[in-house]
């Protein structure tokens, strides 16, 4: 086992995932190729709803925050799987729909909804809206006050606790972009003005503090902030607050010296604290949405790359280039993320090579790792990324005018693609044949 039991190495010294050898993936699907374990996914998806289910209570819901891996056939998983999901954008909420995932079960996220935003969803039925600000307030209680309806609402708040994570992932602080922060005021005037638009129907809080969080303590505070502030919107205005969001941002093992968290137990221990919290602030235990996103994919993903050229430069420093790079991964270019990486076809040898993995964009801020053990590499070796099954795909692009890499799932000894691989007719289709200006 590497990392996780469905990261092995076979009798021919191959990294397997899910008990395939990734050598004959790569073969099979061309590279670079993004694979996951779908058995990985489902179970996670189950352990989250049985955990949050047995210690927030029965009422209680994981959605699956989409933006970490956005495809159709998540979201038939997600719906299979009996999850609800947080949906950040147009684009996320339209594949949604058209999987047919149930409109009831989906959150519209999204610190800048569109009037246009706004009415597809309502369009589509979308259950709850997480309203980020003043001005969506508004345009959201405008727009299904002409249709005849409330929206069902919750607000975001920030409770101002700093997670410790990147600053780029952080979200909970009180200068966050995102949502009204508790500590100047604003979330109390947010829901006083959410109480008076008429086409709102105001059903609790919502807070997300960061990304890749291993600490269970800027949770527990967060909490706090936000049952404290439940319980005094609820005496202010005699009103019933049924739900609380508390959003994502477990962190996830990609490398040997991080933890794996235990979700059970982390669960288990935060949904006592939350429990006590609301009894010592008098409130009625509130149905508890989580949000996660990260936990529930990174690790179902591996991604196999080509290695290209090994240029040693003496004294300094070997690049090894693969045929990828931060067009389809640029976490590493973005935050500097840690990621175990190996040569496939070599696994079982010994990781004595020091290489800073490069990709193939014209930049040389792209990079995909630094200080990176892996088995000695030559051209043509295939080059395995683990645990980048979440925010790769959904990030990737086409700088470069590179290709999207597939998406290939397997389960019980077999493959199948769900994102085909881009071509360079996908490149050209936007492109208008002979354009003309019309004035
Ligand atoms: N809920 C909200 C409102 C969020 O903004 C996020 C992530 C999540 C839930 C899910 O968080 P997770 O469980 O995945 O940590 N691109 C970055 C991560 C950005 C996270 C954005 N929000 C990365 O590659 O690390």
């Amino acid at each position: 086992m590497i990392l996780y039991p469905h990261f092995d190495i076979n009798s021919q010294g191959h990294l397997t995932i899910g008990g395939l050898d990734t050598v004959e993936l790569a073969r099979e699907f061309g590279t670079p190729v993004n694979i996951l374990d779908e058995n990985y996914i489902r179970a996670q998806m189950r352990l989250y709803i049985r955990c949050a289910k047995q210690s927030f209570g029965e009422a209680a819901l994981p959605l699956f925050a989409s933006k970490a891996l956005c495809c159709a056939e998540i979201y038939r998983i997600a719906a299979d799987e009996g999850m609800g999901i947080d949906c950040v954008s147009p684009g996320e909420l339209y594949i949604a729909s058209r999987t047919g995932f149930p409109s009831e079960r989906i959150y519209f996220h999204g610190n800048n909804k569109t009037d246009r935003d706004i009415e597809q969803a309502l369009d589509m039925g979308v259950g709850t809206f997480v309203v980020d600000n003043a001005e969506e307030l508004q345009a959201l209680s405008n727009a299904s006050l002409a249709r005849g309806m409330r929206a069902r609402i919750l607000l975001r708040i920030t409770p101002g606790i700093d997670p410790h994570t990147h600053k780029a992932i952080s979200t909970g602080g009180v200068d966050s972009k995102f949502g009204s922060a508790i500590h100047t005021g604003q979330a109390a005037q947010i829901v006083k003005a959410a109480l008076d638009a008429p086409g709102v129907d105001l059903q609790g809080f919502h807070c997300h503090i960061g990304s890749q969080i291993f600490d269970a303590q800027p949770f527990v505070d967060a909490a706090a902030m936000m049952v404290k502030f439940m319980a005094e919107m609820i005496s202010t205005h005699g009103i019933r607050l049924p739900e609380l969001n508390l959003g994502g941002g477990l962190g996830v093992r990609y490398t040997k010296d991080q933890p794996e968290l235990d979700i059970e137990g982390t669960m288990q221990t935060f949904a006592d604290k939350v429990r006590a919290l609301c009894t010592s602030h008098g409130i009625p235990m509130p149905r508890v949405i989580l949000e996660p996103g990260r936990s529930l994919v990174a690790a179902a993903g591996v991604t196999l790359y080509s290695v290209g050229s090994v240029k040693e430069i003496p004294g300094f420093k070997n690049y090894v280039s693969v045929d990828g790079g931060m067009a389809d991964n640029p976490r590493y270019a973005l935050y500097q993320s840690p990621y175990t990486a190996l040569i496939a076809n070599k696994a079982d040898l010994p990781a004595d090579f020091c290489a800073t993995l490069a990709g193939r964009c014209c930049e040389s801020g792209d990079l995909l790792g630094e200080g990176m053990m892996l088995q000695r590499p030559v051209r043509g070796d295939v080059l395995a990324m683990l645990v980048t099954g979440a925010y790769q795909h959904s990030m990737a692009s086409n700088y470069n005018k590179l290709l999207r890499p597939p998406l290939v799932m397997v389960k019980d000894g077999q493959a199948r693609v769900v994102v085909r691989r881009e071509t360079f007719e996908d490149l050209m289709a936007l492109d208008v044949e002979d354009p003309v200006y019309s004035r």
